[in-house]
């Protein structure tokens, strides 16, 4: 398969004033294209830190990193911050909108990063959100959304660059269930009808239990990685 992030033997280690404390310890894993992944494990197992990682906003204290075959333990930051923008979309659970600004400016606003001219932005955008629902919600403000609404924008603008692989970090964590569900269906119809590289963490079984592969942390070691139906 096409292998799209590998982690080899990783180790992440923060320093509390002067107190090392490891956070993740010898994770090895990798992600193929088009795979649905779960990541679960108890507050504080080092969940949000693994997809920092993953997501090349850190290095590894110790291991490998590599993107697509190549490691990026000699990679510049600015080697690391141009894949990051080219492969990879993130979304928060607190959304990270910019507030001044529309759904549709807070979407074009990666294309417009990168020097996309405005019209075409724009263009791109408005059909990321008519994708997520949102086509009647082009011109609201983050504040005059619902939790569930500003959570599609967010995932709308996560999908805007095309990135190959898309990392969540408890995307329907702030919402009520309704609007979980609703997140959920559009992140596992993007896997399925796109073939979108999708990783999410999430402390809901049932989502979960809709990701084919399901990983679970457990004091910053890798317990289980398991694929398959639940
Ligand atoms: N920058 C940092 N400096 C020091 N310690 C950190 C730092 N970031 C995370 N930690 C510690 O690493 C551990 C794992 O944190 P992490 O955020 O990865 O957990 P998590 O599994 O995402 O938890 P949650 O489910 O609550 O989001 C925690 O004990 C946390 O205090
Ligand atoms: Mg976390």
């Amino acid at each position: 398969m096409d292998q799209l992030i590998a982690l080899e033997g990783v180790s992440k280690t923060f320093l509390s004033g002067k107190r090392p404390v490891p956070v993740l310890q010898s994770v090895s894993l990798s992600v193929s294209a088009g795979e649905l992944c779960a990541i679960m494990g108890v507050s504080g197992s080092g969940k949000s830190t693994l997809m920092t990682l993953m997501g090349l906003l850190d290095r590894p204290s110790a291991g490998r990193l590599l993107f697509r075959g190549r490691d990026l333990g000699p990679a510049s930051g600015d080697d690391l911050a141009d894949i990051r923008n080219r492969e990879i979309g993130f979304i928060f659970q607190a959304f990270h909108l910019l507030p001044r600004l529309s759904a549709l400016d807070n979407v074009a606003m990666p294309l417009l990063y990168r020097g996309t001219p405005r019209r075409e932005a724009l263009a791109r955008a408005e059909a990321r959100l008519e994708q997520v629902g949102l086509a009647h919600r082009l011109h609201h403000l983050p504040d005059e959304m619902s939790g569930g609404q500003r959570q599609r924008v967010a995932v709308a603008r996560a999908l805007i660059g095309q990135p190959s692989i898309l990392l969540a970090d408890e995307p329907t964590g702030n919402l009520d269930s309704q609007s979980a569900q609703d997140i959920m269906a559009t992140l596992v119809a993007l896997n399925r009808d796109i073939g979108a590289t999708v990783i999410i963490v999430t402390h809901d079984p049932s989502i979960a239990a809709r990701c084919h592969r399901r990983i679970l942390i457990r004091d910053g070691r890798l317990a289980e990685d398991v694929s398959g139906p639940c």
